[in-house]
């Protein structure tokens, strides 16, 4: 009786023990500090990535200052890219064949600085209207048309590129893929109204009752 009492036990032990072993993977590593050591997460060994979550999202890849990030890609959400498509001739041209007719944007009407610091030209030019241009005149391509706002914005653009202002889309992981400028400020009218604050609707409680 005691002996069958005793083999029983002794069977359980076993088989608790073979349990535990399968289940624990404890005997890859020889101490728990090993164990640690070889799983702890870090920049260097980190396997976790954010491009699943950016793949239906088509990007640039840009560098500034040290900080490396994608921004969406512009030039393909751009309703009247190519401008070249009609801008083949100057600007005094266009119009004079216009003329009659409905402007070609009048749906654009500038409300960003004053009309004295800022008109079409000091952003696109007219005999190169596929490209934006830069103050001196340099090229800047409209899929990096931050590098326009930062000339006058610098403290946006500086937290921009730290991750402050702005929003950051797909996870937290690397590659961070952030909103650019023109995702959320309309180049030709930057600025957001104001809005109340979310106010409780009182009314429609008062309805529901
Ligand atoms: C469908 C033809 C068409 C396309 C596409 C087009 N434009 Fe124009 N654009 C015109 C015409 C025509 C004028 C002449 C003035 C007018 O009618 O408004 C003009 C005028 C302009 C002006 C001068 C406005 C002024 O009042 O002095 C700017 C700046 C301009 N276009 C920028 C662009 C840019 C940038 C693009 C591309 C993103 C573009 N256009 C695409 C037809 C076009
Ligand atoms: C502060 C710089 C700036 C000024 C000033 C400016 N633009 Fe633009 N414009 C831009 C940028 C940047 C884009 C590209 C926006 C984007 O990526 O969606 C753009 C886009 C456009 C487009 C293409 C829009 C579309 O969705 O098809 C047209 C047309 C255009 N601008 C015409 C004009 C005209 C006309 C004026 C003057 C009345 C003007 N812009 C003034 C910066 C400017
Ligand atoms: C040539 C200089 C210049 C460029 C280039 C420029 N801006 Fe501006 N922007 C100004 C000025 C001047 C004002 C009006 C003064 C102010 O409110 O700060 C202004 C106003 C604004 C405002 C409203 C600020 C407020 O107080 O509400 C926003 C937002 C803005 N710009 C964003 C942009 C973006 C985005 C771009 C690039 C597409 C851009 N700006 C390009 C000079 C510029
Ligand atoms: C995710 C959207 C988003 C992006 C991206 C973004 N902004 Fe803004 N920006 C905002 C909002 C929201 C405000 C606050 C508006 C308000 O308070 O009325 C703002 C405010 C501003 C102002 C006014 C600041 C002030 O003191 O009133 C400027 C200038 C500006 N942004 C420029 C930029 C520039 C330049 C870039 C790109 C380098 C940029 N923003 C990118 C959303 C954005």
């Amino acid at each position: 009786m005691t002996t069958k009492l005793v083999l029983k036990a002794l069977t359980i032990v076993i088989c608790l023990f073979v349990i535990s072993c399968k289940h624990s993977d404890e005997h890859k590593y020889h101490t728990v500090v090993d164990k640690i050591e070889a799983e702890t997460v870090t920049p260097e060994n980190l396997t976790v990535t954010s491009e699943t979550f950016n793949e239906n999202i088509k990007t640039v890849k840009i560098e500034e200052d040290g900080f490396e990030f994608l921004i969406p890609e512009r030039k393909s959400q751009i309703t009247s890219f190519n401008c070249t498509e009609c801008h083949t001739k100057p600007i005094d041209k266009l119009k004079q064949d216009q003329v009659g007719e409905k402007a070609a944007h009048w749906n654009i009407k500038l409300a960003h600085a004053g009309s004295e610091i800022m008109n079409c030209a000091t952003c696109h030019t007219s005999n190169n209207m596929d490209n934006l241009h830069s103050l001196t005149n340099s090229e800047i391509d409209f899929n990096y048309s931050y590098k326009l706002c930062s000339q006058c914005h610098q403290k946006e653009f500086k937290d921009w590129k730290g991750g402050a202002h702005g929003k950051q889309l797909g996870g937290w992981a690397p590659p961070r893929l952030s909103n650019t400028c023109v995702n959320c400020h309309n180049p030709h009218k930057p600025a957001f109204e104001k809005r109340w604050p979310v106010r409780f609707n009182t009314q429609k409680v008062k309805e529901r009752q």
